[in-house]
């Protein structure tokens, strides 16, 4: 079945914008998609799996799936971010789960230890074991790069290089100082939605307005929104609004020097392909990362940070966060509302996908990388 789809998904991702359409209801639903995308972009490209500062001290860790691959994600005694497998080497027992700080890990099946460098430390009882050899064992570690203060990980042993391929985007985001926002939500969750729906309603304003209503949609000018015009859309996408200079949130803080001009009320939505989008504003960001479970379930990384001018700013920092957290947590539900209807909807017998706006012009960017991805 796969073949008619994926031909009709090449000959949608030749067209323009003017004569595109949502993606063929089939690259939602069906398993054999599923199974491409895992073979042909999760296990190959670069995943976003949180934020360094999420762990700023040696020993700190959190752990992370990615796909069926179980991580610790640490720092070092160097101070360097190590993602290592969170296997453990004697009968395959998850060794760790949560997020904390230690100075090793240690299996709760039979107590195999391992310090932050993955090397195997200790394993009791295994002295007349003939084929074991405690100095040639150690967790394997994957390939990882940081981004701005993001944490990247992937399973492709010779991946291109993520900070190479970004160029271009972080001559414009570097300003904004991304990297030093203090965490305020870092979250997983999961939804009853395919990963890619969630991925197409971060990358379009359209739906602000009326989806949003309750929330953050009268703040926005959608007709003030602004592409990128010379991308090439092969390794991420985004586009930019402004705010009014006197919005309340979204601005730039008066004693932050980095940002001028429009740069100071503008926003920047990328998304990085496949799954890591975030929307970053000189006063806040937050982000989502996000990961296939079946076709009809999405893993999502959540995530929330504020400027650190705007925190110390406040005179009462407990009051701003709760309520920051709350009006966040409101506009993720609007979301989920929408997100989780489309699912019913590509799964329904009498859906069809109905042509685009000038305003999702990120979507059909999204359906050419998919497109190249599933069909080259
Ligand atoms: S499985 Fe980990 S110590 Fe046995
Ligand atoms: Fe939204």
């Amino acid at each position: 079945m796969h073949n008619s789809v994926l031909n009709d998904l090449k000959n949608l991702a030749s067209k323009d914008l003017t004569n595109a359409t949502a993606m063929p209801k089939e690259l939602y639903s069906s398993n054999e998609i599923l199974n491409l995308e895992e073979d042909l972009i999760f296990s190959k490209e670069w995943i976003c799996v949180g934020r360094e500062n999420e762990i700023p001290e040696v020993g700190d860790y959190f752990t992370f799936e990615l796909g069926k691959q179980p991580l610790i994600v640490l720092r070092d005694k160097n101070k360097n971010i190590k993602v290592l497998s969170n296997i453990c080497l004697h009968r395959m027992m998850k060794i760790v789960d949560g997020k904390g700080n230690k100075k090793n890990f240690t299996c709760p099946y039979h107590a195999w230890t391992y310090n932050l460098d993955g090397n195997l430390v200790k394993a009791k009882y295994m002295d007349k074991t003939e084929c074991f050899e405690k100095k040639h064992l150690k967790l394997p570690e994957l390939k990882t790069e940081i981004f701005l203060g993001w944490i990247y990980v992937t399973l492709n042993q010779n991946p291109e290089s993520l900070s190479e391929n970004l160029k271009s985007l972080e001559t414009m985001v570097t300003p904004y100082k991304m990297e030093n926002y203090i965490n305020i939500i870092s979250e997983e969750h999961e939804w009853s939605t395919n990963w890619k729906i969630l991925t197409e309603n971060f990358m379009e304003g359209y739906h602000l307005p009326v989806a949003h209503q309750g929330t953050i949609g009268p703040y926005f000018n959608v007709m003030d929104t602004e592409f990128d015009s010379k991308g090439s859309y092969d390794f991420f996408t985004y586009q930019t609004f402004t705010k009014n200079e006197d919005a309340i949130v979204g601005t730039a803080h008066p004693s932050n020097k980095s940002l001028t001009g429009k740069w100071r009320h503008t926003s920047i939505l990328p998304t990085i392909f496949p799954s890591h989008m975030f929307s970053l504003a000189p006063d806040h960001l937050w982000y989502l990362s996000l990961q296939p479970n079946g076709t009809d379930k999405v893993k999502i990384k959540f995530g929330a940070a504020i400027a650190p001018e705007v925190l110390e700013a406040q005179d009462n920092p407990e009051v701003f966060l709760e309520e920051t957290k709350r009006i966040l947590y409101e506009v993720q539900n609007e979301d989920r509302f929408v997100v989780e209807g489309i699912c019913k909807g590509v799964n329904s017998p009498l859906g069809s996908p109905g042509p685009l706006s000038w305003l999702e012009r990120e979507n059909h960017e999204f359906t050419q990388y998919i497109a190249k991805k599933l069909t080259n």
